[in-house]
C-alpha cells in the first residue's frame, strides 16, 4: 500500500433500543439510545488528491458534493485551513438508508482518515465535535462497541460489551428518511417524563443487557409498522423463525433478530431469500477492542483513550 492511501473498514451500527424523551428547543429530539456495531461494513480507501472527491460505488448513494463524506472532508479541510485535498472511494455494502448509521460511519471514518492522510493527529474530543455538526449518529463511530447515547445521540459513553454472535439485519426496500419519521412521532409515541429519573431508569436498564433481560424497545417501531406493513412482515417471519428478540433499528427500514444459533438464524435467512425486496445480513457484534484494532485505533494513542 502506497503511504498516501488509507484503507479502512467502516462498520454499521443497530440500537438496542431508542426512547425518544421528547422535542428539544433546537428542534431535534432528546433521545437515550444503545448503539452497538456490527460486522456488517462499507470499505473506504482515501488518497492525497488536490480537490476533495467522493466516489460511491451504490446506485442509491450519491457521489460528489451530496454525499456526506464530501461535507466532512470539507468541514475538516475549511476548519484547519487544509491546502490538501483527498478522494474517496466508498465500496458500499450497508443499506442506505437502513437505520444502521452507514452514511454517518463513512463520515466518521472519514474524516479520522483525512486527519491522518493531512497529519493533524486529532484526538477523539475534536473528531467527535466536527462529527456531531455532520449528523446525530456520527460521533458513535468514534468509539465503537456497545455505548449509550443521549442528547441528540451525539453524546456517547461506552459501557461493558455485549457479545451478540447471531443477529440477522433485515433490510426491506423501503426509503424512509429519518427527519420525516420524527415528525410521525405523535406525543403518545414518545416515552413520557423527561425528568431526570427517567434517564436514570434507562441508565440502570442497560445492566439487563448482560443478563439477557433487557428490553429492546424502539419507539418509532409502532408508527413505521403501521405505515409500512412490508417491514412489520419481515419482523414477524424473524419471530416466527425463532428470534428470542426482534426489533427495528433507528428510523428503520431494517429490522434485526437475535437468534440463538447459526442454524436458527440461516433457516430464517432462507425464508426471507424467497422475499422479494428484503436485503439479509448475518452478522456479529463488534466489540471495542475488535472496532479499534480494525480502524487501527490503540488504546494509549493521541486518540485520547
Ligand atoms: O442528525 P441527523 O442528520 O441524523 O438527523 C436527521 C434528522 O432527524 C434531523 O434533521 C431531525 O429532523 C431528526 N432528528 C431528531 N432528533 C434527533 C436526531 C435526528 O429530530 N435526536
Amino acid at each position: 500500500m502506497m503511504l498516501n492511501e488509507i484503507a479502512l473498514p467502516s462498520f454499521a451500527k443497530i440500537n438496542l433500543n431508542l426512547r425518544v424523551l421528547g422535542m428539544r428547543p433546537d428542534g431535534y429530539h432528546e433521545l437515550f439510545t444503545v448503539y452497538q456495531t456490527v460486522s456488517l461494513r462499507d470499505e473506504l480507501v482515501i488518497r492525497e488528491s488536490r480537490d476533495i472527491s467522493v466516489i460511491c460505488d451504490h446506485p442509491d448513494v450519491p457521489s460528489g458534493e451530496s454525499n456526506i463524506v464530501h461535507k466532512a472532508l470539507v468541514t475538516l479541510r475549511d476548519k484547519y485551513r487544509i491546502e490538501r485535498g483527498a478522494s474517496v472511494t466508498i465500496r458500499k455494502k450497508i443499506p442506505s438508508p437502513g437505520g444502521l448509521g452507514g452514511g454517518s460511519s463513512n463520515a466518521a471514518v472519514a474524516l479520522l482518515a483525512a486527519s491522518r492522510l493531512w497529519s493533524l493527529d486529532l484526538n477523539r474530543g475534536q473528531l467527535v465535535k466536527i462529527g456531531a455538526e455532520l449528523g446525530s449518529d456520527v460521533p458513535l463511530f468514534f468509539y465503537g462497541g456497545t455505548a449509550i447515547g443521549t442528547g441528540r445521540g451525539t453524546l456517547v459513553e461506552q459501557v461493558k460489551d455485549v457479545d451478540l454472535p447471531f443477529l440477522l439485519i433485515a433490510s426491506p426496500d423501503v426509503n424512509i428518511p429519518t427527519g420525516q419519521a420524527f415528525r410521525k412521532l405523535g406525543s403518545e409515541d414518545l416515552t413520557k417524563n423527561r425528568s431526570k429519573s427517567i434517564l436514570k431508569h434507562y441508565r440502570d436498564g442497560v445492566e439487563a443487557l448482560y443478563s439477557g433481560r433487557f428490553e429492546f424497545e424502539n419507539d418509532f417501531q409502532k408508527v413505521i409498522f403501521e405505515q409500512f406493513p412490508d417491514i412489520e412482515n419481515t419482523a414477524g417471519v424473524l419471530v416466527a423463525e425463532g428470534a428470542s428478540n426482534v426489533f427495528l433499528s433507528g428510523s428503520g427500514p431494517s429490522v434485526v433478530g437475535i437468534f440463538d444459533s447459526a442454524l436458527r438464524r440461516s433457516s430464517a435467512q432462507e425464508v426471507l431469500a424467497n422475499r422479494r425486496g428484503i436485503d439479509c445480513f448475518p452478522v456479529h457484534s463488534i466489540s471495542k477492542t475488535s472496532y479499534f484494532e480494525r480502524l487501527g485505533l490503540s488504546p494509549g494513542q493521541s486518540f485520547g483513550f
